[in-house]
């Protein structure tokens, strides 16, 4: 495997947020985002672990940066802090957050690493979220807005990769349904929700503040910067568990209920029937005007792709649903016959399925017309690997980044459209609710000194990126 077989102008990358590596959390002018209301609850995060400093890049980006092209990436994908921008969400504008992007994309550029910015990964600034409930009200989609077009307008100059979310499902399954991600809301959670409706209220601001973003960059923004716009998309491959007729419809319904809720609309204006069936009156619709916005809203896909699942049809299920999770999600299993659908990482959620990758790339080009792709996250954290002697030797990772690059390259090559590729994650980081329990680097951070030491697997990524880029 080299990068000599991906097509011309492919690009290698990582992949991380601003909340996760920044630290800085309560300094710089930075205003409180709902994670830091969240994660300051005692028992919400393994260890009660906080990200005040993380692995503390907002000083140390240089020498982040420096591991990227020392180890031959072509890009970074970071994220940008909406309340480091705007403290409160909208108004006083921090100079100070200004300039740290700044200095960040100009040494980027400098060291000829491509800067891709995420405008939202979860830290929507409290503020908001106190004033209106953030993504459960309409009020939202105008702030979200204006964050986006200053970002165009300061660092579109420079900036020609734009997302403006990641992973909204993620958003409305941990932050609305399950409570486990903030703001903590859900039915029986303390901070209060309703599981059946939020998750649903929330992905739909959620995708019309996105339209409206992507709206104002193409007519303000793209036509003298010249960048491109999409959004982040989590997409576990759903797998029949056998191939009768009710599981293949148990595995499309999971489809829809996980990428379907976004792809739909953003190709066809409306959401999946699927979920127009089951959700009914729950799931909020489109006007025409929105729905005219909404279609065609990306010039190209994100696509996170870490792990598959087997899907049953659990027979008549969701009489009363309580939840989004309980309107589709029933049904799901992780093995076949007593054998596990692949190895356990560390993560209980994330099973080692190689060829779900080709499956997942190959559903997307096949369903949705073959959109530009970025397989913009893709890693695992080892079991083990927790001191530094152990935690350097991850062999399992580099066979993880190994199959799959190999399935992601099948998919390229029988047509699929993908341009990048992005690692998750350069660094050993926070990792939400599981805190610095879960380490997806392939640098090794000592979370005391915050030393950074190359895993074997940053030396796979240097050797196999070594050989001359093509252009
Ligand atoms: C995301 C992910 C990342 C995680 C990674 C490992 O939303 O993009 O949640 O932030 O750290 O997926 O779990």
């Amino acid at each position: 495997l080299s990068r000599q077989g991906f097509p011309a102008g492919f690009v290698f990358g990582t992949a991380a947020s601003a909340y996760q590596v920044e630290g800085m959390a309560r300094q710089g002018g930075r205003g409180p985002s709902i994670w830091d209301a969240f994660a300051a609850i005692p028992g919400t995060i393994a260890g009660n672990g906080s990200a005040d400093v993380t692995v503390d890049e907002y000083h140390r980006y240089k020498e982040d940066v420096g591991i990227m092209k020392d180890m031959g990436f072509d890009a970074y994908r970071f994220s940008i802090s909406w309340s480091r921008i705007f403290p409160d969400g909208t108004g006083k504008v921090n100079q100070e957050g200004v300039d740290y992007y700044n200095r960040l994309i100009d040494y980027m550029l400098q060291q000829g690493i491509a800067p891709y910015a995420n405008l939202y990964h979860y830290d929507l600034p409290l503020a908001l979220h106190q004033q209106y409930l953030g993504w459960l009200s309409p009020k939202i989609v105008g702030a979200f807005a204006d964050y986006a077009e200053f970002c165009f307008k300061v660092f579109g100059d420079r900036v020609k990769n734009w997302f403006t979310f990641n992973e909204p499902r993620v958003v409305a399954a941990l932050g609305y349904d399950n409570g486990l991600h903030a703001p903590g809301r859900c039915t029986k959670c303390p901070a209060g929700g309703d599981s059946r409706t939020e998750p649903y209220i929330a992905t739909h601001n959620i995708i019309l503040s996105h339209a409206a973003a992507v709206q104002l960059y193409r007519e303000k923004y793209q036509p003298h910067q010249k960048g491109r716009i999409g959004i982040l998309l989590d997409f576990v491959w759903y797998e029949p568990h056998s191939d009768s007729n009710a599981d293949q419809a148990a595995a499309q319904r999971a489809r829809d209920f996980h990428i379907g809720w976004f792809l739909d609309p953003i190709t066809n204006g409306c959401y999946p029937s699927s979920m127009l069936k089951i959700v009914g009156n729950r799931l909020p619709g489109f006007s025409a005007d929105e729905a005219r916005m909404v279609k065609g809203s990306i010039d190209y896909v994100g696509i996170n792709q870490y792990t598959s699942y087997y899907m049953k049809d659990p027979g008549a299920w969701n009489q009363t649903p309580v939840s989004y999770q309980d309107d589709w999600h029933v049904g799901f299993v992780y093995e076949r016959n007593g054998v596990p659908i692949g190895p356990r990482a560390n993560s209980d959620w994330l099973y080692i399925v190689p060829w779900g990758m080709n499956k997942a790339v190959t559903y997307v080009k096949e369903r949705y017309g073959n959109p530009t792709m970025i397989l913009s996250e893709n890693g695992m954290d080892q079991p083990g690997n927790v001191s530094i002697a152990d935690g350097v030797h991850d062999t399992i990772r580099i066979r993880y980044y190994r199959d799959y690059i190999t399935e992601l390259k099948k998919a390229i090559d029988n047509g699929a459209r993908v341009v990048g590729y992005f690692a998750w994650s350069l660094l050993d980081n926070f990792e939400w609710r599981l805190g610095y329990t879960a380490r997806f680097g392939i640098v090794y951070v000592d979370f005391n000194t915050l030393k950074r030491y190359p895993k074997d697997s940053a030396l796979w990524f240097k050797n196999m990126l070594s050989e001359k880029k093509r252009s």
